[in-house]
């Protein structure tokens, strides 16, 4: 491995959300305790952004930045790249944000009132940007197979047959369970969409973290009529841990869809950009991928760690390996606490901090999302820290 994945970098009192979460929920957490919660790494910064950014802040002056064409052509050439998709400079809007991408989206495409389909458990802002709009979440469930998660086609067409159902919020791959969506799955999705008129937010900022095995399908490549019908979220900040600096690439290439959200987020102002975003993006895009490649080695590792470790200590405690993300989805249920009780004995007895199933719907409940992205030392600390504190409680 030629990239630093083994560092400890503290974060302690550096305005991490991730860190700050875990002192709110223990505040006598011991020293040297790392939280698995929020979706960011804990690994030292890939080195081609620090020397790049470095670089760039001696050369340059900090005003007010629009996408250059050097920036547009990396992520056109990214996209074809990496995922045989390929796009137009034009087709690109840059949000500070996915998450300020999905929630305009949701302004743009749907009128108060108006119903958003969302697979549960899924990302909870999700659910936040269609009550925050006032507008209905329709919770169209994912289907639990032994640990393994697919889409309920038939309700998806029943619930979007309802004319006031304008739009899907897609995760893919899946946040939390860690499903890359097939071709296969995505065609199915994409004939209901087009019968019924809905028009799909696929929200695909975790699509360059796929393991071993699997293949992203970028949605715009199933149909040339699905397409006409996508707003698609990138960004390079979950492959490359650049959240903090706010910037994604969401492309959409119906012009009418794409002039009538540029026209909205303008009213809203959610379309500055930081100048380093912009930067950060061009040099991961052009510069990153070894570091993504070995990245998702050690992911894979962590994962795999995970789930022997439990299926020899602990094997009530389901631990299924994902396809995508670094989001590994265990299931809890199996010690029947509740949510409040399961909280407190991971945060205060076994200082195991990920983040709460339920936060993703109710079928999360019982659940807990635990981010693998951090070294693999602190990994296996983390559950062995947890195991010594299960072995009071597990019959
Ligand atoms: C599915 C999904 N969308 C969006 C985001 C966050 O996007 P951003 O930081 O670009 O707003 C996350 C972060 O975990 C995520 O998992």
């Amino acid at each position: 491995m030629s990239y630093d994945f083994k560092t400890r970098v503290s974060r302690k009192n550096k305005g991490s959300s991730k860190w700050e979460l875990m002192y709110e929920w223990n505040p006598n957490v011991s020293e040297g305790v790392v939280p698995l919660s929020v979706a960011d790494m804990e690994f030292k910064t890939i080195p081609e952004v620090v020397n790049g950014l470095k670089k760039y802040l001696d050369e340059t002056v900090l005003g007010y930045t629009k996408a250059t064409d050097v920036f547009l052509d990396t992520v056109v050439s990214w996209c074809d790249r990496r995922y045989g998709y390929k796009i137009e400079k034009e087709w690109i809007v840059n949000t500070p944000g996915v998450v300020t991408a999905f929630f305009g989206a949701v302004n743009t495409f749907s009128e108060p009132g108006d119903g958003i389909v969302i697979f549960r458990p899924v990302y909870y802002p999700f659910s936040m940007a269609i009550e925050r709009n006032n507008r209905k979440v329709i919770n169209c469930p994912l289907i639990e197979t032994n640990g393994y998660y697919t889409i309920d086609y038939d309700k998806f067409d029943q619930l979007t047959k309802d004319l006031k159902v304008k739009i899907l919020l897609f995760s893919s791959p899946h946040n939390p369970v860690g499903r890359v969506w097939t071709r296969e799955e995505l065609e199915k999705l994409a004939k209901i969409a087009i019968k019924n008129d809905i028009i799909i937010v696929s929200d695909e900022i975790h699509c360059d973290l796929i393991l071993p095995g699997y293949k992203h399908t970028v949605f715009a490549t199933v149909s040339k009529e699905i397409e006409d019908r996508l707003i698609i979220c990138f960004a390079p900040s979950k492959t490359f841990n650049l959240a903090g600096l706010g910037l994604s690439n969401i492309i959409i290439k119906n012009k009418k869809l794409r002039d009538k959200y540029i026209d909205k987020m303008t009213t809203l102002r959610g379309l500055s950009i930081n100048t380093f975003g912009f930067k950060a993006c061009e040099i991961v895009y052009n510069e990153g991928e070894k570091w993504l490649s070995e990245l998702l080695e050690v992911i894979d590792t962590n994962q795999k760690i995970a789930k022997e470790y439990f299926e020899k200590n602990f094997p009530k405690i389901k631990s299924p390996l994902i396809e995508g993300t670094y989001l590994q989805w265990l299931d809890f249920r199996a010690l029947g606490l509740s949510n409040a009780e399961l909280e407190k004995f991971l945060h205060i007895d076994a200082e195991f901090f990920t983040d709460e199933g339920y936060v993703f719907g109710s079928e999360g409940s019982g659940y807990e999302r635990i981010n693998l992205a951090a070294p693999t030392e602190v990994v296996v600390e983390s559950l062995e820290r947890l195991g010594k504190a299960l072995k009071n409680i597990y019959k």
